[in-house]
């Protein structure tokens, strides 16, 4: 990660950023009111050396001048820099801690390149010039813990399937945790899954077989526990029900859930919450061969429950229903939370930003989209309609996997049998996963979804209870 610096000293040789927006345009009005527009939020005009300065100006837009339009200032300036280029910001004064950890993350996220990218890192810095640096220590902090779960969560995402499969993807979260104090991990495998029918189903027709990986963070005197669970398929090509060419393409961005609960659980013990925290990620591969579990199947899940597969490509439900009657029967969590890149109907009903939320508490799923808006990672609530629940019978088990009715809300439909006694709540995030854009404070490729608004519902959860303890 390339640093961001508080400093009091300013640099007249590199490029000098000057936010302009809502009251903040003192230093740059003169250059601003010639320019209309320049406070659009993340929209950078660029001054080669103007009113003979030393340096080159970039105005970045902060919008309405809200912690997002911050956000995504910051991500605009950063692309406009050469990699080795040093950046200073130029703070107006004093501003609310909320807008500096929004610019530093904005930085951060839009300096965003996958690890293994040729182009390799940046290698220039930013500073952010101010007199209050001991104000925004904590703001930069926080915001480099968020922006670093976002950068893990984008790696694993745009890593190769040929790379990343269950094995390699439970090796990546074991190395992550052995940095970090505090957390365990368990990786089941072979013998060990006997009890998850459908993960194993799912991973039957892969050369590289299932896993199941259990990181957890117990602080000391944390009453609360929410388990995270995360769909894994490191690679989606619809099994014996292929999926077309063009539907396959982008299949390997199919543990994008597995990748933000994990990242946010990492996330959660840099920060130091005080809550006791699982992430489950079940993690397989669904292929194509002789091997392959079979529409008309029958699979046995975690909960003893059967489930007639109807469709080999509504995997992730069959994987994530073990994760859930796990969580149930070992964990007995007050609250789980379940991401997965689970329907294409996700995109279709709510477009290309916005996740589809679905819980049966009306104040757990306010909270969510709270802390999904502040974090730009939204979400919208689509409803548990019972009128389609006949569309689950099947004549050999206890439901089928691919019922008619609307995808994603039939995919909840078939999740909420195995949430058990907890709260919960489930986020259908195929759409956000990826961007095909450098957009505000995404990059192209992998968006990292869910990880920077978990650690935002996690910390306030968090803060909530040590307020009312
Ligand atoms: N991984 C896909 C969903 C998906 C589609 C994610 C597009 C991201 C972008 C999932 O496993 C899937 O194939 N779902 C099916 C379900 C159907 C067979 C009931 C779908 O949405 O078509
Ligand atoms: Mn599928
Ligand atoms: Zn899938």
């Amino acid at each position: 990660m390339f640093a961001i610096r508080l400093t009091d000293v300013p640099d007249d040789t590199s490029t000098r950023v000057v936010p302009v927006g809502p009251g903040l345009d003192a230093e740059a009005s003169a250059l601003a009111a010639a320019t209309e527009g320049a406070d659009v939020a993340g929209r950078v005009t660029v001054f080669p050396r103007p009113l003979r300065q030393p340096s080159r100006v970039l105005l970045a837009g902060v919008g309405a001048g809200d912690e997002a339009g911050w956000r995504a200032a910051g991500a605009a300036a950063i692309r406009e820099v050469a990699d080795d280029e040093v950046l200073e910001v130029h703070l107006p004064g004093a501003i609310a801690a909320e807008l500096v950890r929004g610019l530093a993350e904005g930085l951060w996220l839009g300096g965003y390149r996958y690890r293994d990218a040729p182009r390799g890192p940046r290698t220039g810095e930013v500073r952010i010039f101010t007199d209050e640096s001991d104000a925004y220590a904590e703001s930069l902090a926080q915001a480099q813990i968020t922006a670093r779960a976002a950068w893990l969560a984008r790696d694993l995402t745009n890593t190769p399937s040929s790379v990343k499969n269950p094995e390699w993807f439970a090796a990546q979260v074991v190395a992550e945790a052995q940095n970090r104090p505090g957390l365990t991990v368990t990786v089941r495998a072979g013998d060990e899954l006997e009890r998850f029918g459908g993960l194993r189903a799912v991973g039957a027709g892969s050369v590289s077989p299932p896993r199941f990986v259990e990181l957890s963070w117990q602080p000391p005197g944390a009453t609360t526990h929410v388990v995270l669970v995360g769909k894994g398929i490191t690679f989606d090509t619809g099994g014996i029900s292929i999926k077309p060419r063009d539907g396959m393409k982008l299949m390997k961005k199919d543990m994008g859930g597995a990748a933000a609960v994990i990242a946010a659980v990492l996330g959660a013990a840099d920060l130091g919450l005080g809550l006791r925290l699982t992430a489950l990620a079940p993690l397989a591969e669904n292929a194509v061969s002789g091997s392959a579990f079979r529409p008309g199947d029958v699979i046995t899940h975690y909960d003893g429950s059967t489930s007639e597969n109807t469709n080999s490509d509504a995997e992730g439900r069959i994987v994530l229903a073990d994760a859930l009657g796990y969580a149930a029967d070992v964990l007995h969590p007050d609250l789980v939370l379940n991401l997965a890149t689970l329907t294409g109907a996700n995109a279709v009903a709510l477009g290309k930003r916005t996740a589809a939320l679905f819980s049966p508490w009306d104040d757990l799923a306010a909270a969510l989209t709270e802390a999904g808006t502040a974090t730009g990672e939204r979400m919208w609530r689509l409803p548990l309609s019972d009128d389609y629940l006949d569309n689950l019978r099947s004549d050999i088990a206890d439901r089928i996997s691919a019922p008619a009715g609307p995808g994603a809300v039939m995919a909840a439909l078939f999740l909420r049998d195995f949430f058990g006694d907890a709260r919960w709540a489930h986020l259908d995030m195929s759409a956000p996963s990826w961007s095909e854009t450098h957009e505000l404070e995404l990059t192209k490729g992998a968006t990292g979804w869910g990880a920077r608004m978990l650690l935002r519902y996690l910390s306030t959860l968090d803060s909530g209870q040590q307020a009312g303890a």
